[in-house]
């Protein structure tokens, strides 16, 4: 039997990749400058991926016998340039990894094997994002 605090935090993870989406994707497409120039294409990707983390939690939600968020949180606004863009989400992220690093503990706790090892995968690929943010900032 499905864990409901379980269902409950892969509904809220899902919230937060879908609003990421939109908020990467919309820095994608407003930021200017020289910097912006070589970097948009970047979040465009990053967006993408969080795609990918949205419909992976979606799925494994469904599978669990629960019904998959379609309501995203807040979307943070600002990154007209590549400073403000790159700052916005290296939060978002750096977010994303504390709150990966729970829900795996909370999959541990409950038992579930296979959805722990899909929240490990999804980490991995924020903790990137980590870096991909700040090495745009020059940090
Ligand atoms: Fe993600
Ligand atoms: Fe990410």
């Amino acid at each position: 039997m499905a864990d409901q605090a379980l269902i409950d935090t892969l509904n809220d993870l899902r919230a937060r990749e879908l609003a990421v989406i939109v908020q990467y994707m919309r820095h994608h497409m407003v930021m200017t400058g020289a910097d912006a120039a070589a970097l948009a294409g970047d979040f465009k990707s990053i967006s993408i991926v969080e795609m990918k983390h949205a419909e992976a939690l979606g799925e494994r939600i469904d599978f669990l016998g629960g019904d998959p968020t379609t309501k995203p949180t807040e979307i943070k606004k600002g990154g007209d340039t590549l400073e403000s863009a790159a700052s916005i989400d290296l939060a978002s992220e750096k977010e994303a990894v504390e709150l990966y690093k729970k829900a795996i503990k909370q999959a541990d706790e409950a038992g579930d094997v296979t959805t722990r090892r899909l929240l490990e995968d999804i980490l991995a690929d924020e903790e990137d994002h980590v870096n991909d943010f700040q090495m745009m900032l020059g940090k």
